[in-house]
């Protein structure tokens, strides 16, 4: 596995999404990607699935400091209060007492970003979590935290894929040597059956899923955690990271649309 260095943890480059997961598909789902080696989990109060993955991390025998744990707080717990809350849910539900990173899962439009950060650094000092971070953060927010408040964030994770420039928001995240956590990054499930990525994964004896992970790997800065629930796409997403990939397949990726954003919530604010 790699990992990127960033606010003092060392994060897995590949991670297991597990939104749309519930329940027992949840449970077997990161039981079977621990077993195949996956060491970084993402969830998020929203998602419902703490207690299925706090199931699961239970029953794995893997040590827990192997682990790297993602939870977030919803964008309607964003007051100091509600933060410790949900944190303190997520805590209990995932059967942890600390995660590697706790994201702000959203902005939201009435927030108070001094008072939250003062929360979040406090949870971070008291080594419940271990780093904490923000979600769908657009450039001016993250000018706000990072030049203003001065907050330690430990990533942007925002929707990525082959269909998705974010030229300017990674450009600005590298020059904070700030990783950008890739979401969709498969353009959910989108990206498998592209024609364009189908024909460069016959060149490498790969598949599109894997040829649209590897170009996401590629780039400095960035992981990616594509949720999958079967087994065996868990096997080839995990495998992506040692796929060959040259100029020419960069250069027909390049070249592809770059204007599919596919998450865009009615409270989200501007990207640009
Ligand atoms: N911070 C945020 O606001 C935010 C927003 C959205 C997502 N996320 C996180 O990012 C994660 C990933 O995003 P996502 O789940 O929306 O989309 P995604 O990872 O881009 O795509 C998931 C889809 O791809 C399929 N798939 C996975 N591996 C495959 C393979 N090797 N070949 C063919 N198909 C494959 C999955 O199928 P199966 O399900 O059948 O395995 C599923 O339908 C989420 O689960 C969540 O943890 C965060």
């Amino acid at each position: 596995m790699e990992y990127l260095e960033t606010q003092d943890i060392s994060l897995p480059r590949l991670g297991l999404g597990t939104f749309r997961m519930q329940g027992d598909v949840c449970r077997a789902a990161v039981e079977s990607a621990l077993g195949l080696g996956y060491r970084h989990i993402d969830t998020a109060e929203m998602y419902g699935n703490e207690d299925a993955i706090g199931a699961a991390v239970a029953s794995s025998g893997v040590a827990r400091r192997d682990l790297h744990i993602t939870t977030k707080v919803w964008n309607e717990n964003l007051a100091p209060d509600a933060i410790r809350r949900a944190f303190d849910l997520s805590l209990k539900k995932l059967r942890l007492d600390h995660v590697d990173l706790y994201l702000v899962h959203w902005p939201a439009k009435n927030m108070n970003l001094p008072a939250m950060f003062e929360t979040l650094i406090k949870l971070k000092a008291e080594g419940r979590a271990r780093a904490i971070g923000v979600a769908n953060f657009n450039i001016a927010l993250l000018k706000t935290v990072v030049e203003q408040i001065e907050a330690p964030i430990a990533c942007n994770q925002v929707e990525y894929h082959v269909f998705l420039d974010q030229t300017p928001l990674r450009k600005y995240l590298a020059a904070k040597s700030i990783p950008l956590v890739a979401y969709c990054p498969l353009a959910q499930g989108g990206a498998a059956t592209d024609k364009t990525l189908m024909a460069i994964g016959r060149k490498h004896g790969a598949s599109a899923a894997q040829v649209a992970l590897k170009w996401l790997l590629d780039q400095d800065g960035v992981a990616a955690i594509p949720k999958a629930s079967r087994a065996d796409s868990q096997k080839a997403n995990l495998g992506a990271l040692h796929v060959g990939h040259d100029d020419e397949d960069r250069a027909a990726i390049g070249a592809l649309p770059k204007n599919k954003r596919l998450v865009n919530p009615g409270f989200a604010p501007a990207w640009d």
